[in-house]
């Protein structure tokens, strides 16, 4: 058994904010209360002293790349969940956009038997068009049988609105998610880069934000005529919060995710970070990114996902044309949050873990992301008050590409326990 004492327990689902202590049996929270090292014998317990800390539900991403199979010089579902495990994630989704996509049962079934050793929950979309060309529907059937939890072409976003619509009816039959990349390939110059005074002084087309705000007002009515449940996936503009305001009102059954980039930095970044701060959709505007702040405050957004992306020093190294997009992101998503949306003041700890652990557990319906006595124990206990500062070498994952590198920031993970288990510690004793 696990005793975790003195820490200050935070968990959304359950409303509970005070000092509590923690027994884990097996796989299972046990016992949540007040002077538990009373009540157990000593000898069977390991202890964790976590006075001055932070003890709440291991978080869940329901957006990470893991580039496996095929692009697994970049990360692999090895890398990719001792990642998420320093950064307190006891559960992730994967994208699709593999090499080959998970576009048909088989790859998926490989996949998820490969997943089963891992020390955290890896679970997994698959595609919505075959070969993620958003020209044809994938046997979504098939593909939930063989644990798809939810499907998206995440990385390419799907033209044919009719095909969506088609997509969205045989989704909701099926209670299958579906969560959306949104940016109009035609709208768009260049991408990676924000269309505007940033693009414009270093030489590139860039990508505008209507190229977003018009994919997400098309599918937001699509799934409001259709009644299914769908993710807009790492939102950046102001006119893309208010257009998921509106459709909430509206009844549609629309959840939306932010990246912890998109509320920390704005376009400039590119200006000092290069090819580190090149992402789809782009970082945009001061005034984009109070927005997003603001949304997440006011429960527009729901969720706060990684889009952990890794990809390779050299290509990386490429031009700001050439490299490709993506930053990783999930060891330091929990400082970047506390550092930009906690200490700055405008969410409490509570509105930030519950972003990060029960709002995305709903989206996908997954028994996960609370604090309950007889619940799997998925747990994560962080320092919010200690500093640091972003090392490259530091990382587990096989990337470094991370725009926060040099960066100090707030906040950090001491253990996190799965399924009963540490699998992540920066204690000395361990
Ligand atoms: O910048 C991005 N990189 N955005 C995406 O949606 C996909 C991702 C990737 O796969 O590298
Ligand atoms: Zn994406």
């Amino acid at each position: 058994m696990i005793l975790i004492k003195n820490g200050r327990v935070i968990d959304p689902l359950n409303k509970i904010d005070k000092k509590q202590d923690i027994i884990i049996e097996n796989d299972r929270i046990k016992e949540i209360g007040e002077n538990l090292d009373l009540k157990y014998n000593q000898k069977d317990l390991k202890v964790i002293d976590a006075d001055n800390l932070v003890i709440a539900p291991g978080f869940v991403d329901v957006h990470v790349h893991f580039r496996d199979p095929g692009l697994t010089y970049k990360e692999d579902i090895h890398t990719g969940a001792n990642s998420a495990a320093k950064g307190g994630y006891t559960t992730v989704v994967c994208m699709a956009n593999t090499k080959p996509p998970i576009d048909n049962a088989n790859v998926l079934k490989d996949l998820v038997e490969r997943e089963q050793s891992l020390l955290i929950n890896v679970l997994n979309t698959a595609n919505v068009t075959v070969g993620m060309q958003g020209k044809e529907l994938t046997d979504f059937k098939a593909l939930k049988e063989a644990n798809a939890i939810g499907l998206t072409d995440d990385g390419i976003p799907i033209k044919d609105e009719k095909l969506v619509l088609e997509a969205f009816k045989k989704a909701k039959e099926l209670d299958l998610p579906i969560s959306l990349h949104e940016e109009d390939p035609a709208l768009i110059g260049s991408s990676g880069v924000n269309q505007g005074a940033i693009s414009k002084k270093i030489g590139v087309k860039g990508a505008p934000a209507i190229a977003e705000d018009v994919l997400v007002a098309r599918d937001c009515m699509l799934a409001l005529e259709v009644g299914n449940k769908i993710d807009i996936q790492h939102i950046s503009s102001k006119r893309s919060v208010e257009i998921i305001e509106l459709a909430k009102k509206m009844g549609a059954n629309v959840y939306a995710e932010v990246t912890p980039q998109h509320i920390a930095l704005t376009e400039e970044a590119v200006l000092t970070k290069g090819t580190m701060a090149k992402v789809n959709p782009p970082l945009r505007t001061k005034e984009d990114k109070d927005a997003l702040i603001m949304a997440l405050k006011k429960g527009v957004i729901d969720m706060i996902a990684t889009d952990h992306a890794p990809h390779s020093k050299e290509e990386k190294m490429k031009s700001i044309s050439e490299a490709p997009s993506g930053m990783i992101g999930l060891e330091t998503a929990l400082a970047v949050c506390i550092t930009n949306l906690v200490k700055s003041g405008h969410l409490s700890l509570m509105q930030l873990i519950e972003k990060m652990t029960i709002n995305p557990a709903r989206f996908y319906n997954l028994e996960v992301g609370h604090l309950t006595e007889g619940a799997k124990a998925d747990i994560v206990i962080f320092d919010d008050k200690q500093s640091w500062i972003v090392d490259k070498k530091d990382f587990v994952s096989k990337a470094s590409n991370s725009p926060f590198i040099g960066e100090k920031l707030y906040g950090r993970v001491k253990y996190t326990i799965c399924n009963g288990k540490i699998v992540y510690s920066d204690m000395q004793e361990l």
